[in-house]
């Protein structure tokens, strides 16, 4: 087990990455966050595996527990699903100091957090990760949002958690197309910071099972990896003003791919193809070495994701341009100047489009 410690200035707060901790939710909740009473929220596919646990570990730890669930999917992840949260809220009859506790992927975590970070004008969150791409990635840092119709997590706020739980034991459950489409996020993070970190995933790609399935040793090792990555961008950036941006590394093309696919290819997957096309762009503006788009597609494709789109230049472009990176006549791209190294670059919107076409026609 590894504990990370995050320090942003809103709030410092504790990541535990293990396998098994999942049981020792209510002791941490209790230490993190006090308050009377805590409401799980999770979704109609994670409620039946850990909500009951977690419920019975927070109860053990002295708290009047709560369930709420709402039907699994991003396209469920609406301003609908979010005002029933909070009406469940005050159902439940949750006050300030009491605590919200997300069980599940990204959607639950961001759900969740912005129902905590809204209802009674902000009351404690703990995120509990059971996807790989939330352990990574969308339970730490204290974004919160849901989708609207003009593009995905339009509608949101920062509220950091006051702890966070992730037990890589529940990574087992996950399906092994979930479980790669999180690689996404991971090879992001290697490319972005950790030659080491995308020069293993390249040689032992993450969907690599053996004979006893998951390696759960190396999961403990690898997100914990990811989460000072994160920890290390977020305590310098909370806001997202500069540094954090570069997290952004794939999601301009990842967002709207992800989009103009009704969000049926998975987040990771979508960040996968995104990190493909802006390094194919980069190589051909001759920013980067001609070989690293090559790399990072090797290590994409094997761990089973895609390295493009079908999409036409123009269809990527006009989705991007939804996407809240846009800012007036400018957008920001984060282009990969070397495994460990990339750079935020402010781009007109012409240069973009040459950008979108450069990485989406290479990739045919
Ligand atoms: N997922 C990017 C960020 O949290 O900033």
């Amino acid at each position: 087990m590894s504990v990370v410690d995050v320090r942003t200035p809103s709030r410092a707060y504790e990541v535990h990455v293990g396998n098994g901790v999942l049981d020792r939710t209510g002791e941490l909740v209790r230490a993190a966050a006090g308050g009377r009473m805590a409401c799980v929220v999770s979704d109609s596919h994670v409620a039946p595996l850990y909500a009951g646990r977690v419920e019975a570990s927070l109860a053990a730890a002295g708290y009047e527990t709560r369930q709420l669930s709402f039907p699994a999917g991003e396209r469920h992840k609406t301003i609908q699903t979010w005002a029933g949260i909070v009406e469940g809220l005050a159902e439940a009859g949750m006050a300030r100091d009491d605590v919200v506790v997300a069980v599940g992927g990204g959607v639950t975590g961001d759900m969740a957090g912005f129902a905590a970070a809204c209802y009674m004008r902000g009351c404690a969150v703990a995120q509990v990760p059971t996807s790989l791409l939330a352990m990574v990635d969308s339970s730490v840092g204290g974004k919160t949002a849901v989708d609207i119709s003009a593009g995905k997590n339009l509608c949101g706020a920062f509220l950091q958690p006051r702890v966070v739980v992730a037990d890589v034991a529940c990574l087992g459950t996950l399906s092994p197309e979930l479980f790669a489409d999180s690689c996404g996020e991971v090879i992001k993070h290697g490319v972005l910071a950790d030659p080491a970190l995308f020069d293993e995933l390249a040689a032992h790609p993450l969907t690599e099972r053996g004979a006893d399935g998951l390696d759960y040793e190396r999961l403990v090792r690898v997100v914990t990896r990811n989460v000072e990555i994160k920890r290390d961008v977020v305590n310098a950036d909370e806001r997202e003003r500069g540094l954090r941006q570069t997290l952004n590394l794939g999601h301009t093309l990842g967002h709207a791919i992800e989009a103009a696919s009704d969000y049926r290819l998975g987040h990771g997957a979508s960040v996968a193809a995104g990190l493909c096309c802006v390094a194919r762009a980069t190589a051909a503006w001759g920013l980067c070495d001609p070989g690293l788009p090559a790399m990072i597609e090797r290590c994409v494709a094997a761990h089973g994701l895609p390295t493009g789109t079908e999409l036409g230049a123009d269809e990527v472009y006009r989705w991007a341009l939804a996407d809240k990176k846009r800012h007036g006549s400018t957008i920001n791209v984060v282009l990969p100047l070397e495994i460990g190294r990339c750079e935020l670059r402010t781009l007109t919107l012409d240069e973009f489009a040459e950008l979108v076409r450069l990485g989406t026609e290479a990739g045919r």
